[in-house]
């Protein structure tokens, strides 16, 4: 699975302005693909005879087998990891974060030597980062080589670890009291009507805080069905994107439950596919939509630590933001019922 357009997005930016502001972000982002488990694709230089000994299916299968012995890849396998010696004599490993990126251009980068023949395969980015840290006489990994290249060197692979080490990306779920437009996260869910053209509550303040352009991206949204989400982006606010959802009018019938449900769920899914690791949620349809508080909470925490529990590997962190003092003191009850 190759979703590392984040990477990407980051090392233009970088290459744009090299600062310490846009580098920080570049190493998130290797960080984020790396914990949803996706690939880089690895150039080896091996000669057709090797390779056709090889079953590279047989390779592939055996992923898993990098990481035991990372560099099992030449040694197991008689492939060679491609590598790029720059004008100061250094080796370097490759990887590229897209089929795009890895088509070799005829004219490279100043400071950087063609290489050999290649073949390509696809390999778990942390299992690409062990094999970099363990092979000693390389100053790190070229990441996409052919164009916007990053030097992806050991001292930086050491910053990437140690934040790992301090910061991992492990699924956590809090209860906070406060105005969600304030929070700091990767995504804010609203609470918004089937037009999401606005409305009071949270979706007014949400509109307000993120500014006139918020309204210009919904309105081409052409609007939302009950327990659907769509996304844009932050605009004024701290966080990057909000996903809007529609929640169930409550009226009492076994639907209301589903939809609501939905909204939780959808949310999720769809802040995983743009890469969002923190997310905060209003008690949707808690307050116009009449949904009883403390039957809304159940199913908000329900959902939450269902999706959280099948998708233990991506590292959410989930904010259920509440307004009123009812609102919070019904999740702090309901999540201790639920833990013990
Ligand atoms: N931060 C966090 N939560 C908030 C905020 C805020 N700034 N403002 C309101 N809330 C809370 C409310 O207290 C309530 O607990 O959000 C919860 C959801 O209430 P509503 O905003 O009324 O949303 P909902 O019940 O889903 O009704 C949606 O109301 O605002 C309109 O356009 C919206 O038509 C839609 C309907």
């Amino acid at each position: 699975m190759l979703n590392n357009d984040i990477i990407e997005e980051a090392i233009r930016a970088y290459t744009m302005e090299r600062s310490m502001p846009r580098l920080i972000p570049i190493l998130d982002s290797i960080r984020k693909c790396l914990h949803e488990g996706s690939q880089f694709i690895i150039p080896v230089d091996s000669s057709d005879e090797d390779l056709d000994q090889l079953n590279l299916d047989d390779i592939l299968a055996n992923d898993e087998k990098y990481a035991a012995s990372s560099l099992s890849l030449e040694r197991d396998y008689h492939l060679h990891l491609r590598r790029i010696e720059t004008v100061d004599g250094k080796q370097w490993l490759v990887a590229f974060t897209s089929k795009k990126e890895s088509g070799e251009k005829e004219h490279l980068p100043d400071g950087i030597l063609a290489g050999g023949e290649q073949y390509q395969i696809q390999v778990n980015i942390s299992h690409v980062l062990q094999v970099v840290q363990e092979t000693a006489d390389v100053e790190g990994l070229i990441i996409n080589p052919w164009s916007q290249s990053f030097f992806f060197n050991k001292g930086l692979l050491h910053v990437m670890q140690k934040a790992e080490e301090e910061l991992p990306m492990r699924n956590s779920l809090f209860i906070e009291q406060g105005d969600i437009t304030k929070l700091d996260v990767d995504a804010i869910v609203n609470a918004a009507n089937k037009t999401l053209l606005g409305g009071g509550g949270v979706d007014g303040a949400i509109h307000r805080a993120a500014g006139p352009e918020l309204l210009d991206a919904t309105i081409m949204l052409g609007g939302c069905k009950t327990g659907e989400a769509k996304i844009t982006k932050g605009f004024l606010l701290k966080a990057q994107y909000i996903i809007h959802t529609v929640g169930p009018i409550y009226s009492g019938v076994d639907e209301d439950m589903k939809d609501l449900q939905n909204c939780y769920w959808n949310s999720l899914e769809l802040a995983r596919t743009y890469h969002v690791h923190s997310i905060a949620f209003p008690a949707i349809s808690t307050g116009v939509y009449g949904f009883p508080k403390e039957k809304a909470a159940g199913i908000a925490l329900t959902t939450v630590a269902k999706w959280l529990d099948e998708n233990p590997e991506y590292g959410m962190l989930v904010v259920l933001m509440c307004y009123d003092q009812e609102t919070y003191e019904i999740y702090q009850r309901l999540t201790k019922q639920f833990s013990n």
